[in-house]
């Protein structure tokens, strides 16, 4: 399918309702209207994508430590819903397969940042690629693989070029579009705090949808679009989704 992206993508699945990166938190942003998400992914120790923002399981799981120093089955046992509120007590850390399985049964498009362990920058986005190519189905919506490591997009770029990239940035800086192109990038997905009317221009002029984030506020949500940015990147979907359609 050609790249259809939609103006509205659930951060971390629904982050504000749902323990982040979790297969509660996706089914929970399709309840609220959100046909992508954005989600983290990470190698565990034995080398297989899982969802996960951190360096480290001590935030969102009840392991401590950092992430690739555990082993799959490991994480496994752990849970990664309890410190979110009880009514999540037993979500389980969900593999990459598990959550693109889940994403297709519900349709659902997606937005993959490779969020690499330190040194496993490559090695991260090949695997997550590789999974990306031979499991998500070319009937559904192509699939966006961002990430904020340039070293993630080059190593993507190199042997996947067919999966479109996105180029992730806390702020805009230097010649970030002609970065942006060098790596072959077809979006780009600044944060909201430090962008300009006339950086979105410029993204567009060059022919490349921007996806903002994490846009949590209505009257922001609104000024972006308004700047023509294509689609926000958001904790609270339902919520952003009704502010932007009324
Ligand atoms: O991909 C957009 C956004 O998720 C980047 O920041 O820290 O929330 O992964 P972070
Ligand atoms: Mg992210």
């Amino acid at each position: 399918m050609p790249l259809a992206i939609p103006r509205l993508i659930g951060h971390r699945g629904a982050k504000a309702s749902a323990p982040e990166n979790t297969l509660p938190a996706i089914e929970e942003a399709h309840r609220q209207g959100a046909t992508w998400i954005e989600f983290d992914a990470k190698l565990t120790k034995d080398g297989v994508p899982i969802l996960m923002h951190d360096e480290t399981l001590d935030r969102t799981t009840s392991g401590k430590g950092d992430v690739a120093a555990h082993t799959l089955a490991e994480i496994r046992a752990l849970d990664a819903g309890a410190w979110f509120g009880p009514a999540f007590a037993g979500t389980k850390v969900p593999t990459l397969e598990e959550a693109m399985a889940l994403m297709a049964s519900l349709g659902m498009g997606f937005n993959i940042e490779i969020k690499p362990c330190p040194g496993r920058e490559a090695e991260t986005a090949r695997a997550a690629c590789a999974l990306v190519d031979e499991l998500w189905p070319k009937s559904l919506p192509t699939p966006v693989v961002s990430s904020f490591k340039r070293a993630a997009l080059a190593a993507a770029q190199k042997d996947f070029a067919h999966l479109p990239r996105g180029y992730l940035a806390e702020e805009l800086t230097g010649d970030w579009l002609g970065e942006a192109k060098a790596l072959g990038c077809a979006t780009i997905h600044p944060g909201w705090k430090r962008l300009t009317e006339a950086q979105v221009r410029a993204a567009k002029v060059a022919g490349h949808p921007v996806l903002v984030w994490t846009v949590n506020e209505a009257p922001r949500a609104r000024e972006l679009l308004a700047w023509g940015v294509d689609a926000l990147i958001t904790d609270k979907p339902g919520e952003i989704g009704a502010a932007i359609t009324r």
